[in-house]
């Protein structure tokens, strides 16, 4: 795991980014893997005035979400279809279509979960994902407990989770109690992973991440498993690592050659 520790929330957002415009630009037809949520803010104003800098295109990409609530149609304010088009589809090059999601509003959420991991194999798997990081350690809307090796289907919230995201919905009672996720196991399969958090309210769940035992109790430490992670951190979201110095020597105020 590649560990990069950024001084604050704007240097961490600006590093993604840039791991992103250098993926495009050395392979122009990657397929993404993207997330929602508000630490995703930062990353797609980015990306968008990289693309009116001309700096970067989605022409030739594709992408797949990691997740949807269960009940939301498209066209729903809170879903993550309209998160998307407003926070970046809609004001980048990515062709019309070019962005999938689940459908939260499938009659069979169950069958729209495995058309869309077989969605995600068909494209020959993601290339780059991009993952925000639950407080609780969720990666995708995968909650503690998941199996290691899932795969797209429908996951229970948390309360925990479901308090969290209130934010986005007029009342608490609104946000859906479940899910469409990609699984664990979907995202392994992805050739590199970029997990960015920060802030103070995600601290434990990094440390847990990158630190901890490998259990299905904190989803995100999955990721120990794979290849060819990066986590991209701010000082706060850095704060209960025991190694923390030793990732700064490694990468020095985040610092990465790959970028
Ligand atoms: C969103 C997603 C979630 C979020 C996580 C962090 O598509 O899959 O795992 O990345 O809940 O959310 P924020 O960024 O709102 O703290």
């Amino acid at each position: 795991m590649k560990v990069l520790i950024h001084d604050d929330a704007g240097k961490a957002a600006d590093c993604v980014s840039g791991l992103i415009t250098a993926r495009l630009a050395r392979a122009p037809a990657s397929v993404l893997g993207l997330a929602t949520g508000g630490t995703m803010e930062a990353v797609y104003a980015r990306l968008i005035a990289a693309h009116r800098a001309g700096t970067v295109s989605f022409a030739q990409a594709r992408s797949f979400n990691l997740d949807e609530y269960v009940g939301l149609a498209p066209d729903h304010p809170c879903s993550y279809w309209r998160y998307m088009a407003e926070q970046l589809f809609d004001h980048v090059d990515l062709p019309a279509g070019a962005g999938a999601l689940p459908r939260g509003d499938a009659p069979d959420p169950e069958a729209e979960a495995a058309r869309y991991e077989a969605a995600i194999a068909a494209a020959g798997d993601i290339g780059l994902q991009l993952l925000g990081l639950g407080a609780n350690g969720h990666i995708g809307f995968n909650e503690p407990t998941s199996s290691l090796s899932s795969l797209t289907r429908i996951k229970t919230l948390t309360r925990a989770t479901r308090a969290a995201n209130a934010r986005f919905f007029a009342q608490p009672e609104e946000v859906p109690r479940l899910a469409i996720t990609m699984g664990i196991g979907t995202i392994l399969r992805a050739e590199e992973v970029v997990l960015l958090a920060y802030g103070p309210g995600k601290a434990e769940a990094a440390a847990a991440m990158i630190e901890g035992p490998l259990s299905a109790s904190c989803p995100a430490s999955a990721l120990q498993l794979h290849r060819k992670v990066t986590v991209v951190l701010d000082r706060a979201a850095a704060e209960g690592l025991a190694l923390r110095e030793y990732y700064e020597d490694v990468h020095p105020a985040g610092r990465d050659a790959a970028i």
